[in-house]
């Protein structure tokens, strides 16, 4: 199929970086003297027919930018047959022969939706923090968490040194450990929990063995304690687990969720860079012919992987790190 008429939208949770891949695209495109079209809001704007001609002038100045300028949703009418031959139905209208989505695996499982009820080439960028995407190595965004997520951490740590206290530190990353990981790792939490060395059915035997930790740790050093943890994990969440800690073992631990600040910011340097390439493959890539496929990344070498591959979840967190932190770094009680 000749490409004549590109479009691109943004969807799912926004994630640092989505603005310099809607850059990347409109330039390439721009450069091989393809309009792009931009919907706003998701598939919102497909239903809604809600569009925007993209020129190398709209994409002036958002590199550095956080969020995205077309917006983003999460879509819940694109689970319907109503709402996906209404989002078809704008394609065709718009003679739209390519449809890019920055976006995590709810857009990219739209994407596949969508193309039961329309017939132009679609490709998927993965723009979301959490790195939950198969076929990868990151994410658009993820590295910008990341960084949040530890600046934060440093901060946090210094009234926890200064006061010997213990925080619970709640962070983002919806069902899959990467963030919390990486963030623990890298912040030198005391204790990391995570999805990959905590299963909800072992609670008691973690709370108790929590406790014993921390207690050890308050006798020995007299310091700060950092326990990083996943969101959707503890059975409510960290302020729960710092309410258990106080009735079941008497400790007083300040919880803290990061929540959205880890969404937001202006991307990383290599979130920047990582767009961009993907931006520039997505282009080249439906003109070379592809279909069907989502940008991935793989030890510095640019690929394509089949979306429906790309929405499975099998790959977690590394193993080496997870056993790294479980047997040498974290703080056990002599
Ligand atoms: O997927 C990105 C993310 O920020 C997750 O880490 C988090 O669980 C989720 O989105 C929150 O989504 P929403 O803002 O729609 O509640």
């Amino acid at each position: 199929m000749t490409i004549k008429n590109i479009a691109v939208l943004t969807s799912g949770g926004d994630a640092p970086g989505m603005n310099a891949a809607i850059r990347a695209v409109v330039l390439a495109a721009h450069h091989y003297a393809l309009p792009t079209i931009g919907f706003f809001s998701g598939y919102n704007g497909l239903i809604e027919a809600s569009s925007t001609l993209l020129t190398p002038a709209s994409v002036n100045g958002i590199i550095h930018r956080g969020g995205t300028i077309l917006k983003s949703a999460r879509c819940p009418a694109m689970l319907t047959e109503q709402g996906l031959k209404s989002a078809a139905a704008t394609l065709r209208k718009e003679q739209i022969d390519a449809l890019i989505v920055i976006g995590g695996d709810g857009s990219f499982n739209g994407l596949l939706a969508l193309n039961k009820y329309w017939s132009g080439a679609i490709i998927g960028i993965p723009g979301t923090i959490d790195n939950d995407i198969d076929g990868t190595d990151f994410t658009i965004g993820f590295s910008t968490a990341v960084n949040t997520g530890i600046e934060a951490i440093d901060k946090i740590r210094d009234t926890a040194e200064a006061f010997e206290r213990i925080f619970i530190v709640e962070v983002m990353g919806r069902r899959s450990g990467h963030i919390t990981f990486n963030v623990g790792i890298a912040s030198a939490a005391e204790q990391i929990l995570s999805f990959e060395n905590f299963s909800q059915a072992d609670e008691q035997e973690k709370l108790s063995h929590l406790a014993k930790e921390i207690k050890q740790a308050q006798h020995n050093r007299h310091a700060s304690y950092i326990i990083v943890i996943a969101e959707n994990l503890w059975p409510g969440g960290a302020v729960q687990l710092a309410k258990q800690l106080k009735q079941t073992a008497n400790i007083d631990c300040t919880a803290c969720i990061l929540g959205y600040i880890q969404r937001g910011g202006s991307p990383v340097a290599k979130d920047r860079i990582l767009a961009t390439k993907m931006g520039v493959a997505a282009v080249q890539a439906l003109i070379a012919g592809k279909n069907n496929v989502m940008i991935g990344e793989r030890n510095n070498q640019l690929l394509t992987v089949p979306l429906d591959v790309a929405v499975q979840h099998k790959e977690k967190v590394s193993e080496s790190l997870v056993s790294a932190q479980e047997s040498i770094l974290a703080l056990t009680a002599q």
